[in-house]
C-alpha cells in the first residue's frame, strides 16, 4: 500500500534540530560541489493575473540517495488579503522507486535550510573566539540566521538592525527568550557592525545594508537575501577585501547582484570567488586561513538544501512517529 507522511510545521521543527540541519547542510553542498548532485534549473510559472508566481525546484543527491521537489509561491497580493506571501511545501520522492513517501510544510524548512547553510559557513569559516553576532533584517529569515549562528559559536550577545523598529524590537525580544543571551536593537547599522564577529544580512534591500568603512578584520559575513542581479546587501568595497565564498557557482553568477555589481563595475573578477562551500567541506581549499581576514558567504539557496533538510526531518519524522500517514489508494 502506497502511504504518504504529512508533517506539519511543527512537526518538522520537532524533527530537525539546527545544529543536525548545519551537518546536513554541510554533506549537501559537498556533494553538490563534488559533481554529486542534480539541480536542475528551477522552473517558475507566472500567474500575471494574480500578481503571483509558483517556482518549481527539483534536486537528487546522489551520494545520499535522495529527491525531493520544492513547490514554492510568491503572490504579491497576499498580504492585504490577510494572506502569508509565501507559500511552500516540499515533497519527497523515493529514489529508489519513484514512489512520493512524504510532503511536508516548505516554508519553515526553507527557513532552517537557509539558516543551516549559514551556520555551515559560520562554522567553517567565523574566528573561533567569535562571541557577538549581528542580524540585519528581523524577519523569517534572521530568525534562524541567528539560531544558527549561536548553535556553532558561544555567542554571548547579538544586536539587530531592522529598518522597521518595531520589528527589530518583536525580534529582540523573541530571540532572547529562545536562544537565552542577550538582543540589543540597534539604531543605526554602525552600531551593529562596529560591533559585530559575525553579521548576517537576511533583508529584502536591494541596496548595502551597511557601511564598508565599519567592518573590522576579521568579521565573517553571511548575506543571505539580495537575490537578483539588480539586488545590493553588501557593499562593493566590503566584497572586494572579503574572500568570498558561495554556495552554487553557476546560481551565484546568474543570481546574485552582491557580486554581479562588482563584477560589472570591474571591481572583481571572477577569480575573485575563492570557493564554493562544500569545496571546503570537502577539503578541497581552506576556509579562513588568517584571523584577520574577512570571510563572506554569499547564498542565493540550492534545491541540494531542500533535499537534505526533507530526509533529514521524514527519517527523523520515521522515527519519532510524527505526523499523519495517509494512504493514496
Ligand atoms: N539565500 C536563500 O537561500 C534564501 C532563502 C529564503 C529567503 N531568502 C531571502 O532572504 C530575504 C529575507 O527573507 P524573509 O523571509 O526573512 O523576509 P521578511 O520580509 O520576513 O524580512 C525581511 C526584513 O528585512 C527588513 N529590511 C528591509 N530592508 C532593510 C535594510 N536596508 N536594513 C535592515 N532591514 C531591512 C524588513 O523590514 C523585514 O523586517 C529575502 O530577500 C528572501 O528572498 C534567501
Amino acid at each position: 500500500m502506497t502511504t504518504l507522511r504529512v508533517l506539519s510545521r511543527e512537526d518538522v521543527r520537532r524533527a530537525l534540530p539546527m545544529r543536525e540541519a548545519v551537518e546536513a547542510m554541510k554533506r549537501a553542498f559537498a556533494q553538490l560541489s563534488q559533481g554529486q548532485a542534480q539541480v536542475p534549473l528551477r522552473v517558475a510559472l507566472p500567474v500575471e493575473r494574480h500578481n503571483g508566481v509558483t517556482l518549481f525546484m527539483p534536486g537528487y543527491l546522489a551520494a545520499d540517495d535522495r529527491m525531493a521537489v520544492k513547490i514554492v509561491s510568491v503572490f504579491n497580493d497576499n498580504p492585504a488579503r490577510g494572506l502569508p506571501l509565501i507559500h511552500a511545501l516540499v515533497v519527497v520522492v523515493d529514489a529508489g522507486t519513484g514512489a512520493p513517501t512524504a510532503v511536508m510544510d516548505g516554508t519553515y524548512l526553507t527557513a532552517l535550510r537557509t539558516g543551516a547553510a549559514s551556520g555551515a559557513a559560520t562554522d567553517l569559516l567565523a574566528r573561533e573566539d567569535a562571541r557577538v553576532a549581528a542580524v540585519f533584517g528581523a524577519g523569517a529569515q534572521g530568525r534562524t540566521q541567528l539560531e544558527a549562528v549561536c548553535a556553532v559559536r558561544p555567542i554571548e550577545t547579538a544586536w539587530v538592525y531592522d529598518v522597521d523598529p518595531g520589528r527589530a524590537a518583536t525580534y529582540a525580544g523573541e530571540m532572547a527568550d529562545r536562544l537565552g543571551i542577550p538582543i540589543r536593537v540597534a539604531s543605526t547599522p554602525a552600531e551593529a557592525v562596529r560591533a559585530a564577529d559575525v553579521i548576517c544580512t537576511a533583508t529584502t534591500s536591494t541596496a548595502p545594508v551597511f557601511n564598508d568603512a565599519d567592518v573590522r578584520p576579521g568579521t565573517h559575513i553571511n548575506a543571505i537575501g539580495a537575490y537578483t542581479p539588480q539586488m545590493q546587501e553588501v557593499p562593493a568595497e566590503t566584497v572586494v577585501r572579503a574572500k568570498v565564498v558561495i554556495d552554487h557557482r553557476e546560481a551565484s553568477l546568474a543570481e546574485a547582484g552582491d557580486l554581479i555589481i562588482p563584477l560589472q563595475q570591474g571591481l572583481i573578477t571572477e577569480d575573485h570567488i575563492w570557493a564554493e562551500l562544500g569545496e571546503i567541506v570537502a577539503g578541497v581549499k581552506p576556509g579562513r586561513t588568517d584571523p584577520e581576514e574577512i570571510t563572506l558567504f554569499k547564498s542565493v539557496g540550492v534545491a541540494v538544501q531542500d533535499v537534505a533538510a526533507a530526509a533529514a526531518v521524514l527519517e527523523a519524522a520515521e522515527r519519532l512517529g510524527l505526523g499523519v500517514e495517509v494512504s493514496l489508494e
